[in-house]
């Protein structure tokens, strides 16, 4: 670190050369932590309050010097970090937060622009237009999808369901839902938790979704689906919409789409796609079929912040009925009409924050800095790291796999001995020990995980399946290399021999 520099001046900001030089550190220390992030832990090992403890109790009533601040966020927040940016960080689903993006994001914060309408920033409305139109066209979207950034999927498709919402019943925008029968949504079992979470801040409640049940490859089943639409219509229910993900969270397992569009269609239902995670593999060809009939959908949501190499947070929205979105949420008071009302779009009015980052910069600096080419070579990279992995599991005895693997996420398990035997005499007598034996797999399998990720060499994320404790190797950061899966399988072997 540089000597510290006099205190600020009583008023005003930092002065300009003042904030050049501990700039210039600052990105410095950014250069060399992304080039040193594989040396440290990737989990963080501190323990609850400890970071808090750290910290003096009240705010400095005297400035500091950005020397004093660096130095803290070097000793004290980045031990008390988990490193998502670390290559053998393999939980949840892994991201990038990339150069370009992380130099976009800089700029973003720099210029500070707050785009709620487009006077407000000219460029902050009409980038985002562009840049995701670019994005629609790479993930080989229809020309018609009007595209707009949100924060995250779940609000994303909380947004997306609101439209649905005012489609089916306009008159809920001025008197609410009281009167109207219980609204529908369906979705699958194995659908991510931000649609429930949707349903209940939009009033139909936890039980205004319906999860329709899954394949043995964990895909929604449209027969079940359609027979619960029946039913449902049958009790009086209101069905709707329909939300299929490509790529759920768990195993990233594909809803077929184009027979789910067929359903929702035959119903006048709309169609929600959760593609946050799976949507970016869309940008190669010969994943293409995973996709076949998400073009028909009403809404589609992905996430570049997922699997596009764009720092958090930055979910796109898209939608073929961008009027509806806008009359769902459009309210306009008097301080913030301005001469352009009619003339072009407001980015206030398709949800309901009103002031909202630039974050277009950073995924426009990551589509230019990549190139569709470098962008199609890095998933399929992906995609390849995730096969081979799985072909180890499937290779190794005593291990099984418990999910195809269509994107880059490998879901299995550790088989210990007595659960072999147990499978093996399976139909036999399925016996009274059964639970017995599933939790000492859960247990053993717990074990591992809590060893690999107390190495501090790699992280890994669980789910359960069919009641079963399984295990996530999710791959989508861009310095992820064979060697570091190779590693983590090591630590995996070795951990179960001593779970
Ligand atoms: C399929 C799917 N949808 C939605 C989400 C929620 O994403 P966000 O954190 O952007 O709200 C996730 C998160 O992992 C997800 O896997």
């Amino acid at each position: 670190m540089a000597p510290d520099s006099p205190l600020h001046p009583d008023t005003g900001d930092m002065p300009p050369e003042e904030f050049r030089e501990w700039g210039h550190i600052a990105v410095d220390w950014m250069a060399d932590y992304l080039a040193r992030v594989e040396t440290l832990p990737v989990l963080s090992r501190v323990r609850p309050g400890e970071f808090r403890s750290s910290l003096p109790p009240r705010a400095p009533e005297v400035g500091e010097s950005p020397g004093d601040l660096l130095r803290d966020f070097e000793e004290k927040v980045v031990p008390a970090l988990t490193h998502w940016n670390h290559p053998a960080f393999l939980a949840y689903f892994s991201v990038t937060g990339s150069g370009p993006g992380i130099l976009g994001e800089m700029l973003a914060a720099t210029v500070n622009v707050n785009a709620m309408v487009w006077r407000t920033s000219p460029a902050g409305t009409e980038l985002e237009a562009h840049v995701l139109d670019w994005l629609r066209d790479l993930l080989g979207l229809p020309a018609g999808l009007f595209g707009v950034i949100q924060d995250t999927a779940s609000i994303s498709s909380m947004v997306a369901l609101a439209a649905a919402r005012h489609r089916a019943w306009p008159s809920a925008r001025e008197e609410g839902l009281s009167g109207l029968p219980r609204g529908r949504i369906y979705t699958s079992e194995q659908a991510h938790s931000s649609i429930e979470k949707a349903a209940i801040a939009l009033g139909f409640g936890h039980k205004g979704v319906r999860k329709v049940e899954t394949d043995d490859a964990f895909r929604m089943d449209p027969e079940r689906l359609r027979a619960a639409i029946r039913e449902d219509l049958e009790a009086g229910i209101h069905p709707l919409a329909v939300v299929a993900t490509v790529g759920t969270t768990s195993t990233t397992s594909v809803d077929p789409v184009a027979e789910v569009v067929e359903i929702a269609r035959e119903f006048d239902l709309w169609l929600h796609v959760d593609a946050a995670y799976g949507g970016a593999a869309a940008v190669l060809p010969e994943m293409r079929p995973h996709f076949q009939g998400w073009e028909e959908a009403d809404s589609i949501v992905v996430n570049p912040h997922k699997w596009l190499f764009t720092p958090v947070d930055c979910s796109v929205l898209y939608t073929r009925h961008r009027e509806e979105l806008r009359q769902a949420f459009s309210l306009t008071p008097e301080y913030l009409r301005t001469p352009e009302m009619d003339e072009t779009h407001h980015l206030m009015d398709y949800g309901v924050a009103l002031g909202r980052r630039f974050r277009a910069i950073k995924l426009w600096f990551v589509l230019r800095y990549f190139g569709a080419e470098g962008i199609r070579e890095r998933i399929r990279e992906h995609i390849r790291l995730a096969r081979r992995f799985a072909e180890q599991v499937d290779a190794e005895a005593g291990w099984e796999r418990l999910a195809p693997v269509p994107f880059s996420t490998v879901v299995f398990r550790f088989v210990p001995r007595s659960e072999e035997n147990r499978e093996a005499d399976q139909g036999a007598d399925q016996g009274a020990d059964q639970g017995a034996d599933d939790s000492e797999a859960d247990r053993v399998n717990q074990a591992i995980l809590d060893r690999v990720n107390a190495s501090g060499e790699a992280f890994l994320s669980h789910t359960r399946l069919g009641g079963k404790l399984a295990l996530r190797v999710a791959i989508g950061h861009l310095n992820t290399e064979a060697r570091h899966l190779d590693r983590t399988w090591d630590l995996l072997r070795e951990a179960a021999l001593e779970s």
